[in-house]
């Protein structure tokens, strides 16, 4: 009798601290570690699998790659891609996953939210023209609170691949061809998304993508394999995502790519080398969609199994629309794959769903879509984004359009095409909430300014046109990078008027055979809900365009990839262009830092202190009109054991100067950012010499020990 109550008093004892050890995790006084451990301890390899595990909800609305199928759902199931906006459909699923399974770990949902939520402003690669990182963090801080407000915890975004080949779609995504932009942009885009509290109900999660290397696709087609030496990999791809993680991005995803043989999705050396070891990245890293399935395409493996094992050891800690890793239990039985591994994954997993503080507040609270979606504030901030990207690229002498030129003739397609204007990845953005090129012009026209459709009698030809939203974006390559509709600008010069040709694009266009033939070109890019004001305000200056290219434009397709941080070459003509073309000039048409302003900017008095390595510039507005001018710091570093690139943008920065103005920018430059270089194993290098300083078509050399 006494050793059987005895024993009860155990058990009694023991379930109470199990009870009390069980119920850690959902405590948010305690340390995140603790409550994942105390969560991780009490599941089963199956309930492991499908925290790992992603899927969809609602149909998936990328233009180019619309499915049909909708995938059943499943409240054990980690996260999902969201694709529907009702926030009580949405608060259903996580109330199932709460309630009705046996542990209630809360569902993430994602989305790509890529260039804003509802309020769709300019693409990235506009965005980048800005050289604003400012602006830009106030547009994607918009786009957290709409998305979040819907129900979003997590975007796959930004994209932060650095570009040189505009034949592939997805340039449109980042921030141009330079590694500092990608990184920089990067990281306002992170603090944006992520605010200061990843807790707090606006903010998502951001998803750095896609690791690493993938916009080196061959010939510029979506999906290719890619090549890519150890010195790419370190000088230009690896370092946007260095910078994002310094800056706290929460997670990332792998690319499609095959890099040199080794996909990126089961790439230990990236996944787990470098991120994990040198980098210190405790996240997540999520596959592209079925990538893991892809692999049976790539030539790596046809056995799921396999494919799954290989991802989940590399480093790849959840499986998107692929259904593999539903099956690690099998992998584990097996003997392909350790629970250590599986237990590493799903701590990453679980410590985003803490750091979100969805435990706390799983559900989202319901606001009406007027007071939701694109309030006037969000709208003035996509238009702020939008008149400081949009690109002068020629002018002569005819903008902006003042009352001298009386009758202006608005022409082409973009004046109905509201889905062009969006631009590629527009999430929820609608085309009726657009505001529309000819409601803008009529919204700011200045007095004695009329508008006409008989061309013959017109003073000037505003002619709009530009690629269609499906042309550029994921899977969205072009093998010309030509206009589709440039014909139009042969028929429209026929009337022998001025013309003002304006024009959208996800990429850098070949303007060689039209240029000639018009007097102005404005490339908007793709600028969101607000193009027909941002518009306006340019074409009417009422904003001075202050962007300049993020990307080079070429004359024609067969210079691709041409790009101003290229190596240096053994015969150097035409310049810095190297060898000579039969055909055509070596020279872009437009080199990236290109773009031209209302009034002048003048810099003078570059020089540089050895001592102090501090360089100074004075920039002065010697026009007629306020403007913006963005500063733009180039190294030169002529001599190097690892050759280097002609020049290097090592920083960037935006002043705003009255007419006659002048400011005084200084640059602190430090060996170990501005001066060095990576080996090829990743190492940074600092090299004693000669170095140079180039700012706004200066250039000062110098010498550093
Ligand atoms: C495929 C794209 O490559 C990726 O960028 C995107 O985030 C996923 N699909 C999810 O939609």
């Amino acid at each position: 009798m006494f050793r059987f109550r005895w024993t009860l008093c155990v058990i009694f004892f023991v379930s109470i601290f199990a009870q009390a050890d069980d119920s850690i995790y959902r405590d948010s006084n305690q340390p995140i570690e603790k409550r994942v451990e105390s969560l991780l301890s009490q599941m089963t390899l199956k309930e492991k699998a499908m925290q790992l595990t992603q899927g969809r909800i609602g149909k998936n609305d990328n233009p180019n790659n619309i499915e049909k199928t909708k995938q059943r759902f499943n409240p054990i199931i980690g996260s999902y891609i969201c694709f529907q906006t009702d926030v009580n459909i949405r608060n259903e699923y996580q109330r199932r996953a709460i309630e009705e399974t046996r542990l209630g770990i809360p569902l993430l949902f994602a989305y790509d939210v890529i260039h804003g939520f509802r309020t769709v402003y300019q693409i990235s690669l506009g965005q980048a023209c800005s050289f604003n990182t400012n602006i830009v963090e106030q547009a994607v801080r918009v786009a957290a609170k709409e998305a979040s407000q819907t129900g979003i915890n997590w975007t796959f975004s930004p994209m932060i691949d650095v570009a040189r080949d505009p034949r592939w779609g997805r340039v449109s995504e980042g921030y141009g061809e330079d590694p500092l932009l990608n990184a920089d942009f990067c990281r306002a885009t992170i603090r944006g998304y992520q605010g200061d509290d990843l807790t707090k109900p606006d903010t998502l999660a951001s998803c750095m993508k896609h690791y690493v290397g993938y916009s080196e696709s061959l010939a510029g087609i979506d999906y290719a394999y890619t090549d890519i030496s150890e010195r790419a990999m370190w000088d230009t791809y690896l370092p946007p995502y260095k910078a994002g993680i310094e800056e706290g991005a929460a997670t990332i995803m792998s690319g499609f790519n095959d890099i040199n043989g080794i996909p990126a999705v089961c790439h230990q050396f990236y996944l787990t080398e470098v991120l994990r070891n040198r980098w210190g990245f405790d996240g997540v890293v999520v596959s592209d969609w079925a990538a893991i399935r892809q692999l049976k395409n790539q030539g790596f493996s046809k056995n799921p199994l396999v494919q799954g094992a290989a991802s989940l050891i590399a480093g790849n800690d959840i499986d998107m629309m692929s259904e593999i890793y539903m099956r690690i239990p099998k992998m584990v039985n097996q003997g392909l794959l350790t629970e250590d591994v599986v237990d590493e994954a799903v701590r990453r997993v679980l410590r985003l769903k803490f750091r979100l503080g969805l435990f706390e507040n799983p559900f989202t609270e319901w606001v009406s879509e007027k007071d939701r979606y694109l309030q006037p504030e969000y709208m003035e901030i996509a238009e702020k984004l939008a008149v400081e990207s949009i690109v002068l690229l020629k002018n002569e002498n005819i903008l902006p359009v003042t009352a001298s030129n009386k009758k202006i003739a608005v022409v082409g397609n973009l004046l109905d095409d509201h889905d062009a204007l969006l631009g590629f990845w527009s999430a929820h953005g609608r085309g009726e909430d657009v505001i529309g090129i000819q409601d803008g012009l009529d919204l700011y026209k200045p007095n004695g300014i009329t508008f006409t459709d008989d061309l013959d009698e017109a003073d000037m030809i505003v002619l709009c046109i530009g690629e269609e939203q499906k042309m550029s974006g994921e899977n969205a390559s072009r093998s010309t990078i030509k206009l589709h509709n440039e014909y139009l600008v042969d028929q429209y010069s026929s009337y022998q008027k001025p013309i003002v040709l304006v024009v959208t694009a996800g990429r850098p266009i070949s303007y060689q055979s039209i240029e000639s033939k018009v007097d102005a070109i404005l490339h908007m890019w793709q600028p969101g809900v607000v193009t027909g004001t941002a518009l306006a305000k340019i074409l009417y200056g009422i904003e001075n365009p202050s962007a300049k290219l993020a990307m080079t434009f070429p004359r024609t397709v067969g210079q691709i990839p041409i790009f101003y941080n290229r190596n240096q070459s053994a015969r150097v003509g035409n310049g810095d262009w190297s060898g000579l073309y039969q055909d055509i000039e070596s020279t872009p048409m437009y080199e990236f830092g290109y773009g031209l302003s209302y009034t002048s900017f003048t810099y003078s008095n570059l020089v540089i202190n050895e001592d102090t390595l501090e360089a100074q510039v004075t920039i002065s507005n010697t026009g007629d009109r306020s403007g913006k001018e963005p500063i733009l710091w180039f190294v030169l570093d002529p001599e190097a054991s690892i050759t280097q690139p002609i020049k290097k943008l090592k920083s960037f920065d935006k002043v705003f100067l009255k007419p006659g103005e002048s400011k005084t920018i200084t640059l602190s430059l430090d060996k170990n950012i501005h001066l060095s270089y990576f080996d090829f194993q990743g190492n940074s290098i600092f090299e004693a010499g000669t170095f140079g300083i180039e700012v706004g078509g200066l250039t000062k050399t110098f010498k550093v020990d």
